[in-house]
C-alpha cells in the first residue's frame, strides 16, 4: 500500500463502495492518503468498520459503513451519515461487485437479475441516491469500476459481461447528464487483479498461481506486461479521475490491464 500524502485530495470527502477488501479498500487507502476523509461502505460492515480503523490508525480519517447498494434504504442510510459527519460529498466510486462464473445453460433469471442489480444498477442508484450532495460539491467526481469484461468476454461471463457493459455506456449517460452540475464521470476497467474474486470458484486456488495462466498469460506474454495486478495498480489509476488533474475529462473508460486488451 502507497504511503504516499500529498495533501492533494485534502478537504475533500470521498464514498467508496466495497471498500472492505480488495481493489475497493486500496482506492480508500490511497484517496485518504492523499488528503480525503473516506467512508468505507461496504454490505460487510464488520470487515468495512475494520479496515477503516487500520486507515485511521495510520492517520488517515476513515469510517467503515454497512451498505447494501441493492437497497435503497441502505443508500439513504449511507447518505444521511454523510451529510451528518462531513455535510459534503465530493467523490464517488462506484466499486462494489459480485463475481459471476454461471455457465449459460445453468443460468437463471434470478441469478442473471442479482448480478445486474449488484454490478450495474447499484452503481447507478447510488450515484443518484448520493447526488444532491455532488451537486453542492461543484466540483464532484464519479467513477466507476467496471472490468475488462465490460468491453471483452470470457467463457461463462454473460451475466458479468453484460452488466459491466452497461456501466461502461451507464458512465457516458451520466457524464452528459451531470456536466451541468460540474460532475465528471469516468469508468476504470480493470483485467486481471490479485484478489478474492480471481480465487477459483471450485476453491482449488487462486486463477494466477495456475499453470495456464502461468504460461499463457504470463510466459507467452498475452499480459505484455508479464504480471497480474495489484489492487494499489487499480488504485494509482483511480486517483487520476478523483482529483483537480481530471478536470477536462469526462464519460471515459481506461483499461488497467497491463495491456492484456492489446493483444491477441
Ligand atoms: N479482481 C479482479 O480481477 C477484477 C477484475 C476486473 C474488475 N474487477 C472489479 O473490481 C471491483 C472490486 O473487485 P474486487 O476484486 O476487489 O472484489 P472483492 O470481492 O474482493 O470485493 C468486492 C467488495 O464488494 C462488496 N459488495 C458485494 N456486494 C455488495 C453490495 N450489494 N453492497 C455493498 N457492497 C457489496 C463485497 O462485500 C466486497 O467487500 C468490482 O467492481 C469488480 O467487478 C475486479
Amino acid at each position: 500500500m502507497t504511503s504516499v500524502l500529498s495533501g492533494r485530495l485534502d478537504g475533500r470527502v470521498a464514498v467508496v463502495t466495497g471498500a472492505a477488501r480488495g481493489i475497493g479498500e486500496a482506492i480508500a487507502t490511497r484517496l485518504a492518503a492523499e488528503g480525503a476523509a473516506v467512508l468505507l461502505a461496504d454490505i460487510d460492515g464488520d470487515l468495512a468498520i475494520e479496515a477503516a480503523l487500520r486507515l485511521s490508525q495510520s492517520g488517515s480519517r476513515a469510517e467503515g459503513v454497512q451498505t447494501d447498494i441493492t437497497n435503497e434504504e441502505s443508500i439513504a442510510a449511507l447518505r444521511r451519515r454523510v451529510e451528518a459527519e462531513h455535510g459534503r460529498l465530493d467523490i464517488l466510486v462506484n466499486n462494489a461487485a459480485i463475481l459471476d462464473g454461471t455457465p449459460l445453460d445453468q443460468l437463471t433469471p434470478q441469478r442473471y437479475d442479482l448480478v445486474q442489480q449488484v454490478n450495474q444498477n447499484g452503481a447507478l442508484w447510488t450515484t443518484l441516491g448520493l447526488l444532491d450532495l455532488l451537486k453542492a460539491s461543484g466540483q464532484g467526481r464519479v467513477v466507476n469500476i467496471a472490468s475488462i469484461l465490460g468491453v471483452r468476454a470470457s467463457q461463462d461471463s454473460i451475466a458479468y459481461a453484460t452488466a459491466k457493459g452497461g456501466v461502461l455506456n451507464m458512465t457516458r449517460a451520466l457524464a452528459v447528464d451531470l456536466a451541468r452540475h460540474r460532475i465528471l464521470v469516468n469508468c476504470i476497467c480493470p483485467g486481471f487483479v490479485d484478489t478474492r474474486m480471481a480465487l477459483l470458484p471450485d476453491g482449488s486456488g487462486h486463477e494466477h498461481q495456475t499453470d495456464w495462466f502461468r504460461d499463457i498469460y504470463i510466459k507467452y506474454g498475452r499480459i505484455p506486461l508479464k504480471r497480474a495486478a495489484q489492487p494499489d495498480d487499480i488504485a494509482a489509476a483511480t486517483l487520476f479521475f478523483c482529483g483537480d488533474d481530471c478536470r477536462y475529462v469526462t464519460g471515459q473508460y481506461l483499461l488497467v490491464d497491463g495491456g492484456v486488451s492489446s493483444t491477441f
